[in-house]
Order: structure tokens, then C-alpha cells, then sequence
């Protein structure tokens, strides 16, 4: 019988998941099916309780999901339980288990396609939202040195913060408001950029950024994985390495399909099926 994993959201229409996670199945021959289901904030429980009763091999949780889904599992990994969300979930043997894989799809992506190496290093990063939660604890685990946090509610950076400062002694948190976020000094002084923002994911957006603080040598790192954004069209112009959102896309997603499957993910036949949708319009 078809085995079922998939993906609760609100809505996930958007979602590059199915796509890219049935190719991989079908590449491997695994007799797997992702499913989208949109799920209402309301009906979480019932749902989550579905994976049980329909026996269900594995969910993705997306916005809105990802926090409130946690007390509704029966055990979280230490990793998500730090950073407070879980984006896939693993039913083993009937017990629920919570993971977050964003962590290793941010790292993998930062060390190949950046080589970059957070050690020591300052990060200017924009967005306080579900992502920049796992990107501040992939960064404090690595041993960042700074993380400048820009958040257009300060309320949100300062959560944020407050809640990594418990997890990290080490890391200085510095928090800009957002109306001074383009303030040459906070970028010079950072080795990275990170829009962890959703700016950029409609046609259209504005970069946050002002194109003469993008310094020779600032590395760019955008969340976003729809389409090239303006910050990273301006950021590859003026020759620095930026990078999208699709790899880290693609390397939580793989980290997912390991999870469930026990096998390991055919990275390049699913980047290529995201990249194909991508051209096709999503
Ligand atoms: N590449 C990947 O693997 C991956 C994984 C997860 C998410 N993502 C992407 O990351 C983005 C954020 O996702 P999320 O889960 O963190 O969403 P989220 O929890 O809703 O957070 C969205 C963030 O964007 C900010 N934002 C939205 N509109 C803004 C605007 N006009 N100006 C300034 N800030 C704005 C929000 O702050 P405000 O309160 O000001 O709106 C918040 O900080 C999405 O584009 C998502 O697709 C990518």
C-alpha cells in the first residue's frame, strides 16, 4: 500500500514540496506519496491526531503552524525544542515525533554555496519570523560571534533575543530598529546579509536594502526561493556571492525525506524538479 507524508499549512497552495519530494520518491522507486493538505489553525489537532489514525508516515508543518503544533506530539528533538518549532514530524510506530530541519537545510546551503563559515563572524540579519528563529540557532550553535537583528515590529526582535540569550552566553545580540537598518556602519561591520524576511516573494518587492551598502566582499543570503529577489539581482550585479533560498529549501526537504524513508534523498533530481516548477511558473 502507498505509504502517505505531506504537508500541513495555511495555505499551501504555494508549496514546492510535493513537487520536489515526489520526484525524489519516484527516483528511488520508494512507493511514497507527499500530499498538500491545508489545514486551519482550528482543525490542528484533529489533524495532527489524523497522522495516527490513518496512519500516516510523516508530515511537513509550515506557517501557521510550526509552534503551535509542538504540545500535540508525543516527543520533540532537543534541536526544536531550542528553537521552538517543528517543521517535520515523524510518526514511529504511533508515537509523534517533532524535528526541525530548517537548521540543516540553512547550514548545508551557508557551507556550499557560500563556504562560509560562522565562527567568529557578525551577521546582519533582517526578519524575526518562524525562519530566523532556526537561521539564530544554526548561527549560535557554529559559534557566531554577533547577530545585528532588524525586525519592523521591535517587539519581535526582542523575543528573539530574549529567547536565544537563554541558549547562548556567548553570541552578542545587537537589536537596530527597522528605520535604521540601512545605517552603513551596521552593514561594514557585518561579514554576512541574511533577508530572512518574506520580502521578495512577491513580484515587484523592494529590497529592504539600499544597493551602495552591498560592500565588495559581503556575502548574501536570501530566504526567499520562488524567484531571484532585489536584493540578490543587486547583489550579483555589483559581483558578490548571494545566494537564494532553494538550496536550503531542497536540504530541509531532503533531511524530511530521510526521516521518513530511512533512504537517502536524490538531491539533484529534486532540485532540478523544484527548479523545473519554478520556470514553469511554480
Ligand atoms: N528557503 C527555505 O528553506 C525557507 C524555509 C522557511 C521559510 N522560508 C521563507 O522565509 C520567509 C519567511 O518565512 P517565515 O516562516 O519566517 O515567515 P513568518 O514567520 O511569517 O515571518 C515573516 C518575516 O518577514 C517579515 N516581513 C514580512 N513582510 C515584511 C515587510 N513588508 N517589511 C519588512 N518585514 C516584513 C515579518 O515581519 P513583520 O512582522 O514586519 O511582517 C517577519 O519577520 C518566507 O518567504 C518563506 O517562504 C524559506
Amino acid at each position: 500500500m502507498e505509504k502517505v507524508v505531506g504537508l500541513f499549512g495555511y495555505p499551501v497552495g504555494h508549496s514546492l514540496s510535493s513537487i520536489f519530494q515526489n520526484a525524489g520518491f519516484r527516483k528511488l522507486g520508494l512507493d511514497f506519496t507527499y500530499i498538500l493538505f491545508s489545514v486551519k489553525p482550528k482543525k490542528l489537532k484533529k489533524a495532527v491526531e489524523g497522522i495516527k489514525v490513518l496512519n500516516i508516515v510523516g508530515m511537513n508543518i509550515t506557517i501557521p503552524h510550526k509552534e503551535k503544533v509542538m504540545p500535540h506530539l508525543d516527543k520533540i528533538s532537543p534541536e526544536a525544542k531550542k528553537i521552538g518549532a517543528v517543521n517535520t514530524i515523524f510518526n514511529k510506530s504511533g508515537k509523534l515525533i517533532g524535528y526541525n530541519t530548517d537548521v540543516n537545510g540553512f547550514l548545508t546551503s551557508l557551507r556550499e554555496d557560500l563556504k562560509f563559515n560562522p565562527k567568529g563572524k557578525s551577521v546582519f540579519l533582517l526578519g524575526a519570523g518562524g525562519v530566523a528563529y532556526a537561521i539564530t540557532y544554526a548561527l549560535i550553535t557554529k559559534g557566531v560571534k554577533k547577530i545585528t537583528i532588524v525586525n519592523k515590529p521591535r517587539w519581535m526582535a526582542e523575543t528573539l533575543i530574549r529567547h536565544f540569550r537563554k541558549l547562548s552566553k556567548r553570541c552578542e545580540f545587537n537589536l537596530v530598529d527597522f528605520s535604521r537598518r540601512n545605517h552603513r556602519r551596521l552593514i561594514e561591520d557585518s561579514d554576512i546579509l541574511i533577508n530572512a524576511t518574506s520580502v521578495g516573494m512577491n513580484p515587484g518587492d523592494a529590497s529592504l536594502i539600499k544597493e551602495g551598502l552591498l560592500y565588495p566582499g559581503l556575502l548574501v543570503f536570501d530566504v526567499v526561493y520562488n524567484q531571484e529577489t532585489a536584493l540578490l539581482k543587486t547583489a550579483r550585479k555589483k559581483g558578490l556571492k548571494a545566494i537564494g533560498g532553494l538550496n536550503m529549501l531542497i536540504h530541509q526537504g531532503a533531511v524530511s525525506f530521510e526521516i521518513w524513508s530511512g533512504e537517502k534523498a536524490p538531491i539533484k533530481t529534486m532540485r532540478k524538479a523544484a527548479e523545473n516548477a519554478l520556470k514553469m511558473g511554480g
